[in-house]
């Protein structure tokens, strides 16, 4: 028997819950950040196994603190298990858009770690094309102006026009945990996830691009027929 689940929150829930049961016991879970990993830390939580979370930002941590969920830091361990997180954007072969919440190089680094990495998302974050979602790029603070001009350089020699935006919160520069900023291209459909994903690495002062191609693994979609649906790469 499935509902009818409208709300995108619900689908995000659906999505977390799934991915929860893929968790066994014993394990070293990588801990995503967003409201649909959020779900997933805390149906994990529901689940009461014996777990230990690397957590993705400062505030999947706190989260998982409340939730009794044990922690462990990225350095103190020599393998994590499987990572559960969401995504802006999923394209075609599992190519993602991240970082909308501003933690794409904590969440790189602990993808990068994982043997499994599952993505989960609702159903509209699906798509046949990247690019809807703005591309964020990780930047140092320091000569960050200079950096968003050799970006847009290097977005000029991948046929993007949009200029990088800073992005700011209650009309200041947005800083991520790392401290460093943010800068979000309005890409419009990206003809070569990789090419641009070589690109703006080659760029000093970037410190990484939400762009994650070739880590997931599996994509877990709440549906609106309250169904998940299992995608692989
Ligand atoms: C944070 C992320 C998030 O996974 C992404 O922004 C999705 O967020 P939400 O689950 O709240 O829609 O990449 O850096």
């Amino acid at each position: 028997m499935t509902s009818i689940v409208t709300d995108i929150d619900g689908q995000k829930r659906l999505a977390g819950e799934a991915a929860a049961l893929l968790v066994e016991p014993g394990q070293v879970v990588g801990l995503g950040t967003g409201s649909t990993a959020a779900h997933f830390v805390r149906a994990l939580a529901a689940r009461g196994i014996a777990v230990k979370g690397v957590p993705t930002s400062e505030a999947t941590a706190a989260l998982a603190r409340e939730l009794d969920i044990p922690l462990v830091g990225v350095d103190d361990v020599t393998r994590i298990d499987i990572t559960v997180d969401g995504a802006d954007e999923i394209g075609p072969e599992l190519a993602l858009i991240k970082g909308g919440g501003g933690a794409l190089l904590r969440e790189k680094l602990v993808w990068e770690l994982s043997r499994r990495c599952v993505v989960i998302a609702d159903a509209a974050k699906a798509l046949p094309v990247l690019g809807a979602f703005p591309l964020p790029v990780e930047v140092v603070a320091f000569g960050h102006k200079g950096t968003s001009r050799r970006i847009c350089d290097v977005l000029a020699d991948c046929d993007i026009a949009m200029p990088p935006r800073l992005r700011k919160r209650d009309g200041e520069p947005f800083r991520t945990d790392s401290g460093n900023l943010i800068y979000d291209i309005d890409c419009g459909e990206i003809a070569d996830p990789s090419a641009l994903a070589d690109a703006l690495k080659g760029v000093t002062g970037v410190v990484e691009h939400g762009l994650f191609l070739g880590l997931a693994d599996i994509a877990l979609v709440g549906g609106a027929d309250g169904r998940v649906t299992e995608i692989l790469p």
